[in-house]
């Protein structure tokens, strides 16, 4: 597969302090359910951070939450410095400069890949026609599904659309990539294409926010493991420090159960 770039790192790892993403004490309820819970969450430039724990506990509406498909109860989100806009055109700008990847791929199905990766370029950052066409070829040829430009979605594999979906989602130069279990509904011969592609981003430098269940990828990616259960952030550290030695009996529990099966 080829290399994934994108906007390099040029000048290095990030300065300590240099906050991206920042979540001060976020609620959220579902009706009754109380599904993030007092949630305190920086994530530094250039930092990948995975997000783990059972199902249920608020993994995915945390992510929702960055990039504002959910709204909070209390406690504030900022992205670069800014609270996230309520609603307009701001908002769009937000959605944009935080890209985001789903198990399912949502790609617009009547569209060409190629058109699917041109459409937020022209729609939101007002590129041109001809740059968007040109951003978007390169950026397929960079997660290997350059010739699948001018096919439609129905038409590629599962593990080629997820491609295609980071491919749009990078088209929109984010300053961070959130993916909610992006391989989850692939058939596992086409899990490893996209972690590839995965990995190279991370390696390029980009900030990232990853929910997932591959471990393999968590142990060799991520800076950091958030570990959530119930709501609430019950553990965090670095890979290695979290996978060999949990500390709390819930991380233990939850890993006792997927790394044993
Ligand atoms: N729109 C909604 N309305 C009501 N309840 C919701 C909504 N979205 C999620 N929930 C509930 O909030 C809780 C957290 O859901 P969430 O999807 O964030 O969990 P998760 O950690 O991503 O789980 P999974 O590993 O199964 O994807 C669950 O109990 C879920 O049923
Ligand atoms: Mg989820």
């Amino acid at each position: 597969m080829s290399e994934v770039s994108v906007t390099e790192n040029a000048d290095g790892p990030a300065p300590a302090g240099d906050q991206l993403v920042v979540l001060d004490n976020v609620n959220k309820h579902f009706g009754a359910l109380h599904v993030l819970q007092d949630i305190d969450l920086t994530i530094h430039r250039g930092e990948v951070v995975v997000v783990i724990g059972p199902s249920g506990s608020g993994k995915s509406t945390l992510c929702r939450t960055i990039n504002r498909l959910e709204t909070v109860d209390t406690g504030s989100i900022s992205i670069d410095g800014k609270p996230l806009p309520q609603e307009g055109r701001e908002l769009a700008r937000l959605r944009a400069d935080v890209g985001m990847v789903f198990q399912s791929f949502n790609l617009f199905a009547h569209k060409t890949v190629l058109e699917n990766v041109m459409l937020g370029q022209i729609k939101v950052r007002k590129t041109d026609r001809a740059a968007a066409s040109k951003k978007a070829r390169d950026l397929l040829d960079r997660v290997g599904v350059g010739t699948q430009a001018d096919k439609y979605p129905a038409q590629l594999s599962g593990g080629q659309q997820q491609r295609v979906a980071i491919a749009r989602a990078l088209a929109m130069d984010p300053k961070v990539m959130l993916f909610d279990e992006p391989t989850s509904a692939l058939d596992p011969e086409m899990i490893n294409e996209v972690l590839e592609v995965m990995q190279q981003l991370a390696r390029d430098g980009m900030t990232m926010v990853v929910v997932t269940h591959e471990m393999g990828f968590a142990r060799s990616a991520a800076n950091r493991v958030v570990f959530m259960a119930d709501g609430r952030i019950i553990e965090e550290a670095e890979p290695n420090q979290f996978f060999n030695n949990p500390r709390s009996d819930r991380a233990k529990d939850f890993l006792s159960k997927i790394l044993h099966h």
